[in-house]
Protein backbone atom coordinates (compact mmCIF):
# COMPACT_ATOMS: atom_id res chain seq x y z
CA UNK A 1 0.00 0.00 0.00
CA UNK A 2 1.37 3.70 -0.90
CA UNK A 3 1.38 6.43 1.77
CA UNK A 4 0.60 9.85 1.00
CA UNK A 5 2.76 12.38 0.18
CA UNK A 6 2.10 14.72 3.45
CA UNK A 7 2.61 11.64 5.42
CA UNK A 8 5.62 10.93 3.53
CA UNK A 9 6.77 14.51 4.25
CA UNK A 10 5.50 15.16 7.52
CA UNK A 11 8.43 14.07 10.03
CA UNK A 12 10.67 16.82 7.86
CA UNK A 13 8.22 19.77 8.83
CA UNK A 14 11.04 21.68 10.77
CA UNK A 15 13.31 21.37 7.78
CA UNK A 16 11.39 22.50 5.05
CA UNK A 17 10.40 25.74 7.19
CA UNK A 18 13.90 26.60 7.32
CA UNK A 19 13.80 25.93 3.81
CA UNK A 20 10.90 28.60 3.65
CA UNK A 21 12.84 31.32 5.19
CA UNK A 22 16.02 30.83 3.24
CA UNK A 23 13.63 30.73 0.27
CA UNK A 24 11.68 34.09 1.08
CA UNK A 25 15.06 36.06 2.23
CA UNK A 26 16.92 34.84 -1.41
CA UNK A 27 13.57 36.04 -3.29
CA UNK A 28 13.70 39.55 -2.23
CA UNK A 29 14.57 42.25 -4.83
CA UNK A 30 14.93 45.70 -4.89
CA UNK A 31 12.83 46.33 -8.13
CA UNK A 32 9.01 46.47 -7.51
CA UNK A 33 8.12 44.58 -10.45
CA UNK A 34 9.82 41.99 -9.57
CA UNK A 35 8.74 41.73 -6.31
CA UNK A 36 5.21 41.74 -7.72
CA UNK A 37 6.26 38.89 -10.18
CA UNK A 38 7.80 36.66 -6.85
CA UNK A 39 4.82 37.11 -4.62
CA UNK A 40 2.63 36.06 -7.42
CA UNK A 41 4.49 33.16 -7.82
CA UNK A 42 4.73 32.39 -4.21
CA UNK A 43 1.03 32.90 -3.41
CA UNK A 44 0.49 30.19 -6.17
CA UNK A 45 3.79 27.43 -5.16
CA UNK A 46 3.45 24.11 -6.24
CA UNK A 47 3.60 21.03 -3.95
CA UNK A 48 7.47 22.18 -3.48
CA UNK A 49 8.42 18.10 -3.68
CA UNK A 50 11.97 19.13 -5.18
CA UNK A 51 13.24 20.98 -2.12
CA UNK A 52 11.44 18.29 0.03
CA UNK A 53 13.74 15.81 -1.72
CA UNK A 54 17.18 18.01 -1.28
CA UNK A 55 16.26 17.48 2.46
CA UNK A 56 15.32 13.80 2.99
CA UNK A 57 18.21 13.55 0.80
CA UNK A 58 20.29 15.30 3.11
CA UNK A 59 18.61 13.63 6.09
CA UNK A 60 19.68 9.77 4.68
CA UNK A 61 23.15 10.76 5.12
CA UNK A 62 23.91 13.08 7.48
CA UNK A 63 22.78 16.42 9.37
CA UNK A 64 21.26 19.19 7.29
CA UNK A 65 22.79 22.59 7.38
CA UNK A 66 21.94 26.02 6.40
CA UNK A 67 23.52 25.23 3.00
CA UNK A 68 21.13 22.20 2.93
CA UNK A 69 18.62 24.84 3.05
CA UNK A 70 20.40 27.55 0.41
CA UNK A 71 20.22 24.52 -2.02
CA UNK A 72 16.55 23.21 -1.28
CA UNK A 73 16.17 27.25 -2.14
CA UNK A 74 18.29 26.94 -5.03
CA UNK A 75 16.35 23.92 -6.67
CA UNK A 76 13.01 25.25 -6.18
CA UNK A 77 14.40 29.01 -8.26
CA UNK A 78 15.67 26.74 -11.16
CA UNK A 79 12.17 24.73 -11.24
CA UNK A 80 10.28 27.88 -11.16
CA UNK A 81 12.19 29.67 -13.70
CA UNK A 82 12.13 26.26 -16.27
CA UNK A 83 8.39 26.36 -15.74
CA UNK A 84 7.78 30.15 -16.02
CA UNK A 85 9.82 29.79 -19.66
CA UNK A 86 8.02 26.67 -20.43
CA UNK A 87 4.53 28.20 -19.78
CA UNK A 88 5.19 30.46 -22.75
CA UNK A 89 6.81 27.88 -24.66
CA UNK A 90 3.91 26.12 -24.42
CA UNK A 91 1.43 28.92 -24.67
CA UNK A 92 -0.09 27.83 -21.56
CA UNK A 93 -3.07 29.79 -20.00
CA UNK A 94 -3.16 27.94 -16.60
CA UNK A 95 -0.62 26.59 -14.08
CA UNK A 96 -1.47 24.87 -11.23
CA UNK A 97 -4.72 26.11 -11.87
CA UNK A 98 -3.59 29.65 -11.85
CA UNK A 99 -3.37 32.57 -14.82
CA UNK A 100 0.02 31.73 -16.11
CA UNK A 101 2.71 34.58 -16.04
CA UNK A 102 3.13 35.84 -19.68
CA UNK A 103 -0.64 35.68 -19.67
CA UNK A 104 -0.72 38.43 -16.88
CA UNK A 105 2.47 40.62 -17.44
CA UNK A 106 3.02 39.23 -21.38
CA UNK A 107 6.16 37.08 -22.80
CA UNK A 108 8.70 40.19 -22.07
CA UNK A 109 8.14 39.90 -18.58
CA UNK A 110 7.87 36.22 -17.63
CA UNK A 111 11.49 35.45 -19.89
CA UNK A 112 12.73 38.28 -18.17
CA UNK A 113 11.83 36.70 -14.89
CA UNK A 114 12.71 33.24 -15.57
CA UNK A 115 16.44 35.08 -16.29
CA UNK A 116 16.24 36.22 -12.83
CA UNK A 117 15.13 33.27 -11.20
CA UNK A 118 17.71 31.33 -12.76
CA UNK A 119 20.49 33.71 -12.44
CA UNK A 120 19.01 34.03 -8.73
CA UNK A 121 19.53 30.30 -8.04
CA UNK A 122 22.96 29.88 -9.52
CA UNK A 123 24.05 33.32 -7.15
CA UNK A 124 22.92 31.05 -4.35
CA UNK A 125 24.46 28.02 -5.48
CA UNK A 126 27.85 29.79 -5.61
CA UNK A 127 27.30 31.20 -2.14
CA UNK A 128 27.51 27.73 -0.60
CA UNK A 129 31.29 27.88 -1.80
CA UNK A 130 31.44 24.19 -3.37
CA UNK A 131 32.62 23.98 -6.73
CA UNK A 132 30.49 20.28 -6.71
CA UNK A 133 27.56 21.81 -5.82
CA UNK A 134 27.81 24.60 -8.29
CA UNK A 135 28.58 22.34 -11.18
CA UNK A 136 25.88 20.09 -10.67
CA UNK A 137 23.57 23.28 -10.54
CA UNK A 138 24.96 24.94 -13.73
CA UNK A 139 25.13 21.06 -15.38
CA UNK A 140 21.14 20.06 -14.36
CA UNK A 141 19.90 23.91 -16.32
CA UNK A 142 21.60 22.57 -19.00
CA UNK A 143 20.07 19.43 -19.12
CA UNK A 144 17.10 21.15 -18.78
CA UNK A 145 17.27 23.58 -21.36
CA UNK A 146 18.96 20.81 -23.69
CA UNK A 147 15.70 18.44 -23.03
CA UNK A 148 13.53 21.20 -24.07
CA UNK A 149 14.85 21.91 -27.18
CA UNK A 150 15.43 17.95 -27.83
CA UNK A 151 11.44 17.55 -27.66
CA UNK A 152 10.61 20.73 -30.18
CA UNK A 153 13.19 18.63 -32.11
CA UNK A 154 11.17 15.48 -32.20
CA UNK A 155 7.95 17.10 -32.05
CA UNK A 156 8.24 18.21 -35.83
CA UNK A 157 9.48 14.86 -36.76
CA UNK A 158 6.30 12.06 -37.03
CA UNK A 159 8.45 9.62 -35.17
CA UNK A 160 9.52 8.95 -31.80
CA UNK A 161 11.11 5.93 -30.67
CA UNK A 162 10.90 4.97 -27.00
CA UNK A 163 14.68 5.53 -26.79
CA UNK A 164 13.58 9.48 -27.99
CA UNK A 165 11.12 8.99 -25.39
CA UNK A 166 13.61 8.19 -22.34
CA UNK A 167 15.53 10.94 -23.56
CA UNK A 168 13.45 13.51 -23.47
CA UNK A 169 11.93 12.36 -19.98
CA UNK A 170 15.37 11.97 -18.69
CA UNK A 171 16.78 15.28 -19.38
CA UNK A 172 13.77 17.05 -18.95
CA UNK A 173 12.57 15.60 -16.00
CA UNK A 174 14.70 12.97 -13.85
CA UNK A 175 17.87 15.34 -14.48
CA UNK A 176 16.57 17.95 -11.57
CA UNK A 177 14.97 15.17 -9.54
CA UNK A 178 18.07 13.35 -9.15
CA UNK A 179 19.97 16.88 -8.79
CA UNK A 180 18.07 16.96 -5.64
CA UNK A 181 18.70 13.79 -4.39
CA UNK A 182 22.62 14.35 -5.22
CA UNK A 183 22.79 18.38 -4.12
CA UNK A 184 20.86 16.77 -0.74
CA UNK A 185 24.02 14.24 -0.37
CA UNK A 186 26.77 16.89 -0.94
CA UNK A 187 25.72 19.23 1.83
CA UNK A 188 26.25 17.43 3.88
CA UNK A 189 29.15 15.53 2.97
CA UNK A 190 28.35 12.52 1.36
CA UNK A 191 30.98 10.19 -0.09
CA UNK A 192 31.74 9.06 -3.54
CA UNK A 193 29.54 6.35 -3.57
CA UNK A 194 26.75 7.34 -1.21
CA UNK A 195 26.41 10.88 -3.72
CA UNK A 196 26.10 8.01 -6.71
CA UNK A 197 23.58 6.10 -5.02
CA UNK A 198 21.44 9.38 -4.21
CA UNK A 199 22.56 10.89 -7.94
CA UNK A 200 20.96 6.95 -9.68
CA UNK A 201 18.21 6.97 -7.11
CA UNK A 202 16.95 10.37 -8.20
CA UNK A 203 17.09 9.78 -11.87
CA UNK A 204 15.19 6.53 -11.81
CA UNK A 205 12.99 8.17 -9.28
CA UNK A 206 12.64 10.84 -11.81
CA UNK A 207 11.75 8.94 -15.13
CA UNK A 208 9.37 6.78 -13.26
CA UNK A 209 7.68 9.69 -12.28
CA UNK A 210 7.51 10.99 -15.85
CA UNK A 211 6.47 7.61 -16.83
CA UNK A 212 3.58 7.90 -14.39
CA UNK A 213 2.69 11.27 -15.41
CA UNK A 214 2.25 10.22 -18.83
CA UNK A 215 0.25 7.16 -17.94
CA UNK A 216 -2.40 8.87 -15.48
CA UNK A 217 -3.25 11.04 -18.64
CA UNK A 218 -4.46 7.51 -20.15
CA UNK A 219 -5.30 6.28 -16.75
CA UNK A 220 -8.18 9.19 -16.06
CA UNK A 221 -9.44 8.56 -19.74
CA UNK A 222 -9.53 4.83 -19.42
CA UNK A 223 -13.55 4.31 -19.47
CA UNK A 224 -14.73 7.36 -18.65
CA UNK A 225 -16.64 9.33 -21.13
CA UNK A 226 -16.92 12.70 -21.43
CA UNK A 227 -14.14 13.54 -19.15
CA UNK A 228 -11.69 15.98 -20.71
CA UNK A 229 -9.87 12.86 -22.19
CA UNK A 230 -5.87 12.62 -23.11
CA UNK A 231 -4.80 16.05 -22.90
CA UNK A 232 -1.12 14.80 -23.81
CA UNK A 233 -2.88 13.22 -27.07
CA UNK A 234 -4.83 16.11 -27.80
CA UNK A 235 -1.12 18.51 -27.62
CA UNK A 236 0.02 16.31 -29.73
CA UNK A 237 2.34 14.80 -27.41
CA UNK A 238 3.54 11.08 -28.54
CA UNK A 239 4.07 9.57 -24.97
CA UNK A 240 5.03 6.11 -23.53
CA UNK A 241 1.54 4.03 -23.41
CA UNK A 242 1.34 5.03 -27.00
CA UNK A 243 4.89 4.47 -27.84
CA UNK A 244 4.54 1.05 -26.73
CA UNK A 245 1.20 0.49 -28.58
CA UNK A 246 2.93 1.08 -31.76
CA UNK A 247 5.32 -1.27 -31.43
CA UNK A 248 3.15 -3.76 -31.33
CA UNK A 249 0.79 -3.06 -33.65
CA UNK A 250 0.67 -3.39 -37.41
CA UNK A 251 2.05 -0.37 -39.14
CA UNK A 252 -0.82 0.35 -41.35
CA UNK A 253 -2.92 1.28 -38.51
CA UNK A 254 0.00 2.57 -35.87
CA UNK A 255 1.14 5.09 -39.67
CA UNK A 256 -2.81 6.04 -39.12
CA UNK A 257 -2.65 6.77 -35.40
CA UNK A 258 0.46 8.74 -35.69
CA UNK A 259 -0.42 10.83 -38.26
CA UNK A 260 -4.19 11.71 -36.93
CA UNK A 261 -2.21 12.63 -33.81
CA UNK A 262 0.47 15.03 -35.72
CA UNK A 263 -2.58 16.78 -37.53
CA UNK A 264 -4.57 17.67 -34.41
CA UNK A 265 -7.24 15.40 -33.57
CA UNK A 266 -10.99 15.25 -32.99
CA UNK A 267 -13.21 14.18 -29.89
CA UNK A 268 -14.17 11.19 -32.06
CA UNK A 269 -10.37 9.82 -32.84
CA UNK A 270 -9.63 10.10 -29.68
CA UNK A 271 -12.00 7.47 -28.77
CA UNK A 272 -9.75 5.57 -31.71
CA UNK A 273 -6.57 6.88 -30.25
CA UNK A 274 -7.80 5.31 -26.62
CA UNK A 275 -9.24 1.95 -28.22
CA UNK A 276 -5.93 1.34 -29.87
CA UNK A 277 -3.48 2.04 -26.71
CA UNK A 278 -5.59 -0.29 -24.81
CA UNK A 279 -5.90 -3.46 -27.49
CA UNK A 280 -2.00 -3.18 -27.72
CA UNK A 281 -1.83 -2.92 -23.84
CA UNK A 282 0.30 0.10 -24.24
CA UNK A 283 -1.23 0.91 -20.45
CA UNK A 284 -0.06 -2.27 -18.70
CA UNK A 285 3.52 -2.32 -20.61
CA UNK A 286 4.15 1.42 -19.53
CA UNK A 287 3.00 0.14 -15.65
CA UNK A 288 5.38 -2.36 -16.13
CA UNK A 289 7.86 -0.08 -17.16
CA UNK A 290 7.33 2.54 -14.88
CA UNK A 291 7.05 -0.50 -11.97
CA UNK A 292 10.87 -1.77 -12.64
CA UNK A 293 12.56 1.31 -12.77
CA UNK A 294 10.93 2.38 -9.36
CA UNK A 295 12.86 -0.71 -8.62
CA UNK A 296 16.02 -0.15 -9.99
CA UNK A 297 15.85 3.31 -7.90
CA UNK A 298 15.11 1.76 -4.43
CA UNK A 299 18.01 -0.40 -5.67
CA UNK A 300 20.35 2.11 -5.63
CA UNK A 301 19.51 2.98 -2.09
CA UNK A 302 21.22 -0.50 -1.12
CA UNK A 303 24.66 1.22 -0.16
CA UNK A 304 22.78 3.58 2.56
CA UNK A 305 22.48 2.64 6.66
CA UNK A 306 18.74 1.69 7.02
CA UNK A 307 17.13 4.70 8.54
CA UNK A 308 13.31 6.53 8.78
CA UNK A 309 14.58 9.21 6.00
CA UNK A 310 16.18 6.54 3.79
CA UNK A 311 12.49 4.71 4.13
CA UNK A 312 10.91 7.84 3.53
CA UNK A 313 12.70 7.73 -0.04
CA UNK A 314 11.87 4.01 -0.56
CA UNK A 315 7.98 5.14 0.18
CA UNK A 316 8.02 8.23 -2.55
CA UNK A 317 9.34 6.23 -5.01
CA UNK A 318 6.06 3.68 -4.48
CA UNK A 319 3.69 6.73 -3.94
CA UNK A 320 5.48 7.94 -7.16
CA UNK A 321 4.23 4.99 -9.43
CA UNK A 322 0.83 4.46 -7.33
CA UNK A 323 -0.40 8.02 -7.20
CA UNK A 324 -3.97 8.59 -8.80
CA UNK A 325 -3.14 12.36 -10.28
C1 LIG B 1 7.47 21.10 -18.09
O1 LIG B 1 7.21 20.39 -19.24
C2 LIG B 1 8.78 21.83 -18.24
C3 LIG B 1 10.00 21.43 -17.80
C4 LIG B 1 10.16 20.18 -17.06
C5 LIG B 1 11.25 22.24 -18.02
C6 LIG B 1 11.39 22.80 -19.42
C7 LIG B 1 12.66 23.55 -19.57
C8 LIG B 1 12.75 24.75 -20.19
C9 LIG B 1 11.58 25.45 -20.75
C10 LIG B 1 14.09 25.39 -20.32
C11 LIG B 1 14.24 26.62 -19.45
C12 LIG B 1 15.07 26.27 -18.30
C13 LIG B 1 15.66 27.15 -17.42
C14 LIG B 1 16.66 26.61 -16.49
C15 LIG B 1 15.37 28.60 -17.36
P1 LIG B 1 5.77 20.07 -19.81
O2 LIG B 1 5.32 21.20 -20.68
O3 LIG B 1 5.88 18.75 -20.44
O4 LIG B 1 4.85 19.93 -18.52
P2 LIG B 1 3.74 20.89 -17.92
O5 LIG B 1 2.45 20.20 -18.18
O6 LIG B 1 4.05 20.98 -16.44
O7 LIG B 1 3.83 22.21 -18.58
MG1 LIG C 1 4.34 22.91 -20.38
Amino acid sequence: MSVSLKTIFDPFSDDFRAFEQTFTEIMRSDVKLVDQVASYLVKHKGKQFRPALVLVAARAIGEPTRDTYVTAAVVELLHTASLVHDDVLDEAELRRGFTTIHKIWKNKIAILMGDYLLSKSLIAATEIGSLDIMHTVATVAKRLIKGAMFEIQKSRSVTMSEEDYYRVIADKTASLISACCELGALTVGASDPQRQAMRDFGEHLGVAFQIKDDLLDYEASSGILGKPALADVQDKKVTLPLILALKQADDGEGKRILKAVKKGIDKQKLAWVLDFVQRYDGIARARERAEAIKQEAVDALAVLPDSPAKQSLIDLADFVVNRKK
